[in-house]
């Protein structure tokens, strides 16, 4: 899969790409992640990228200009699956829209900032809007690395033992069980006895109560 963030702030994604699973599926050659600076697609002497709103309203734009040279640059090199603009406007993100993106071949995550992009650039390249949450962020950039982050990892061959991402939360659009590690005993708390029997039929057993006892207790609305 390849991914490439169009963005103010390309810097903001260094840190991301050396961490963790991403860092492993960028070595493991199951992504590739490329950073694309807005800026450099400004045409004047400033690098300026936004301007003031028509219509009165306070706040800064990223202008259509650049972000519609940058993109379609992109589109002239390859062809994408989904070009995604990060918005609270979009719809919100979920495990079933992850498992979608992951086993596409190439999309763009498009960042906006201040008071958001013009609206054009919307119009002329964008096939999806998605939003992390019913709240608003400074910048896109931090709901695209959380974008990267569930997405990446569903990619097959990225978690090593992979059957660990079919028992993630909300896989099954319900939450995971409470799981355990040594020692069984600590501070008078026993791990529950049936996950140390050795018994896989009764904790598959324990582990499908759980699940619906988690899900009912913390989040009712999914078994609706
Ligand atoms: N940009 C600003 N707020 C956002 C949100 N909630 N989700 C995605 N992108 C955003």
């Amino acid at each position: 899969m390849r991914i490439d963030i169009v963005t103010i702030f390309p810097k903001f994604f260094n840190s991301i790409k050396n961490h963790s699973i991403i860092k492993r599926s960028l070595l493991k050659k199951k992504v590739e992640i490329f950073t694309h600076d807005i800026r450099h697609f400004s045409k004047n002497k400033q690098k300026s990228v936004d301007d003031y709103q028509f219509g009165g309203d306070p706040g800064m734009v990223l202008q259509v200009q650049p972000i519609d040279d940058c993109i379609s640059q992109l589109k002239s090199e390859r062809d994408y699956c989904e070009i995604i603009y990060l918005s609270p406007c979009g719809e919100t993100l979920n495990q079933v829209e992850c498992n979608r993106l992951s086993v596409l071949k190439n999309i763009i995550l498009l960042c906006g900032n201040y008071k958001g992009i013009d609206q054009r650039a919307i119009d002329l390249h964008v096939t999806k809007e998605i939003s992390i949450g019913d709240y608003v962020l400074t910048g896109g950039e931090f709901a695209a690395s959380i974008v990267l982050d569930s997405v990446v990892r569903l990619i097959p061959g990225v978690i090593s033992n992979e059957s660990s991402a079919l028992f993630d939360s909300f896989q099954d659009n319900l939450l995971a069980p409470p799981i355990y590690s040594r020692p069984a005993l600590y501070k008078n708390l026993q791990v529950p006895n049936v996950l140390l029997s050795g018994d896989t039929k009764k904790i598959d057993k324990w582990k499908e109560e759980q699940i619906i006892k988690v899900t009912k207790n913390k989040r009712p609305d999914l078994l609706d």
